[in-house]
């Protein structure tokens, strides 16, 4: 799962982060060891010190490069970053994953080559038309590109004034994890004082907020997590921690109104279970750094359907910047409701570790980046023999993609055509059903793919392939019945169309004729 990012310069339709990842041509200078990437200033302005990728790939693919500082346009204000922390959106994007969002990042090579978005730091200047900051506000909020000395950010974006209670490491490390927690217990957890709320993967960079948050709302909280971190979940507020190396929430027997899914370890049905009959579940990640194709999205479109099914609602979450939740977030800091729990601390040069921590997937509360001026000197390791992925993995998406959306219309039409001749050749002078056979094979095709979806097992798709054969039998005997069911069955609104109007007139043909159907 992934959350909207924020590039000022595109509209707002065309961010996306997310979750929603390149072979490189490798430079002889560049295969050998640690460079450090330095432009000249075509200008001879002002420069800074960001982190760059220009290919997707590993953390390797990183760059410290000096690059021209930014001008804050008239309602913009330049901000010096002293933190900033690293999500798993940042890794996402580094490596162009899931495939399928290259569609957005960039086919072969980033189409924006900075990296991060959570940062905190001082305004140095600011735009003739901006009113609500000056120079010497400390701020916190999400930018990309914010692995750099400086960002420039629209006073009327994601940017707020830090709590004087906060370091600047405490933060950057609010916004995107703080803002998923908040929407998904708010907004799409709905979550009310007392229910029972259970966070899956309560020690992370979203858990720890989440399970903070749930606790100010006035919730029962149970977080999950691993054993080293057991102590540290129930010191954030947790009233009751489930160690997941020695049980499994999901059959536990204790039932919940909410559960705020971080890991998506569990199916869905399994999570339907410990959930009360009007509980919500929210997705908000899962699929680490292996699960690079459509994956994390099959995920999300399952939740959706199954809640059509279901007295629960299954719905996953994506989660946006705002101004307003950014102070809602601030307001609890200042409270001392909530409080960020910082794991491991980098320099902006140690990105890449910092990154390849993070892909382990067991952080505990947020990783950050500290920026000390006079500290970035030494070069980002850069190895150009590793730091390629592969295009295999999107191109085969793609063929998938490409397949699925011409084989799912193309191929009952071809077998339809071949059984209505193969029909004609034995019948001769009885008409056949025609479309009657792709629609049926439709069926066939929409069945298993909705008992996929629902996770309805092997069973399920055993009764499936019955209930069809069973259906196929009768639609040969040419019963309408079977006709009509098959059809319903096909889950396609167009073969429902063709056949009420086909059906309606071979009725009328066979009330006139009965011997000729
Ligand atoms: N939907 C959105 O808009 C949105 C926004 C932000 C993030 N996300 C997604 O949400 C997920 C979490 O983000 P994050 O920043 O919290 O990641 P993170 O900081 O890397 O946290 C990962 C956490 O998962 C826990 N974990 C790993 N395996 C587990 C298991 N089997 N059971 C329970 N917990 C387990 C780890 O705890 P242990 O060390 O104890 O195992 C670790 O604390 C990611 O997939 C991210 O992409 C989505």
């Amino acid at each position: 799962m992934i959350i909207s990012t924020i590039d000022e310069s595109r509209p707002k339709a065309a961010r996306v982060g997310g979750i929603l990842i390149t072979t490189s041509c490798v430079g002889a200078l560049l295969c050998t060891g640690l460079v450090m990437a330095q432009t000249p200033s075509p200008g001879g302005g002002p420069r800074m010190k960001a982190i760059v990728y220009h290919d997707f790939g590993s953390p390797d693919v990183l760059r410290l490069e000096e690059i021209d500082k930014p001008v804050p346009a008239d309602n913009q204000v330049l901000v010096r970053v002293r933190a900033a922390s690293v999500n798993p959106l940042d890794w996402h994007y580094m490596e162009g994953t899931p495939y399928i969002a290259r569609i957005e990042f960039g086919l072969f090579k980033p189409k924006e080559t900075r990296l991060g978005v959570d940062y905190a730091g001082t305004v140095e200047s600011v735009g003739k038309n901006v009113t609500q900051f000056k120079p010497g506000d400390d701020v916190f909020g999400g930018r990309t590109g914010a692995f750099a000395e400086y960002v420039v950010v629209r006073e009327d974006r994601a940017v707020v004034l830090k709590p004087a209670n906060l370091t600047f490491e405490q933060a950057a490390s609010i916004p995107i994890a703080g803002l998923t927690a908040l929407q998904a217990l708010r907004d799409k957890g709905k979550v009310q004082p007392g229910q029972k709320v259970l966070i899956n993967g309560a020690s992370g960079g979203v858990g720890t907020f989440a399970v903070q948050i749930a606790k100010s709302f006035g919730a029962e909280v149970t977080g999950v997590c691993s054993t080293r971190n057991v102590n540290m979940v129930r010191s954030i507020g947790a009233d009751h921690v489930i160690d997941y190396t020695k049980e499994d929430f999901t059959k536990s027997g204790q039932r919940y109104d909410l559960i705020l899914d971080n890991v998506a370890n569990h199916s869905l049905l399994a999570n339907r279970g410990v959930l009360n009959p009007k509980g919500i579940y929210v997705l908000i990640g899962g699929g680490g750094v292996d699960n690079k194709g459509l994956g994390p999205l099959v995920r999300p479109i399952k939740a959706l359907l199954l809640s059509k099914f279901v007295t629960q609602e299954m719905d996953p979450l994506l989660a946006e910047f705002n101004k307003k939740d950014l102070t809602i977030l601030s307001d609890l800091m200042v409270a001392r409701k909530v409080t960020p729990v910082i794991d491991r601390r980098y320099t902006l040069n140690e990105l890449p570790e910092a990154i390849r921590y993070l892909e382990g997937g067991h952080a505990r509360g947020k990783v950050v980046i500290t920026l000390e001026p006079g500290k970035e000197t030494s070069p980002v390791s850069f190895n150009r023999a590793t730091a390629s992925a592969s295009t295999l993995g999107p191109d085969l998406v793609g063929l998938a993609l490409i397949a699925i959306v011409i084989g799912v219309p193309i191929v009952p039409i071809v077998v339809a055509l071949g059984l209505n001749r193969r029909f004609r050749r034995r019948n001769p002078g009885m008409r056949s059903y025609r479309w009657g056979y792709s629609f049926s094979i439709l069926s066939l095709i929409g069945g298993i793919t909705l008992g996929l979806t629902l996770e309805s097992g092997v069973s399920a798709l055993i009764a499936c392939g019955v209930i069809y054969a069973v259906l196929a039998w009768f639609f040969a005997q040419r019963r309408h019945w079977a006709w009509i069911t098959l059809t319903i069955l096909s889950f396609n609104p167009v073969a429902w169309i063709i056949n009420f109007i086909y059906l309606r007139k071979r009725w009328a043909e066979e009330s006139a004729a009965p011997s000729v159907l």
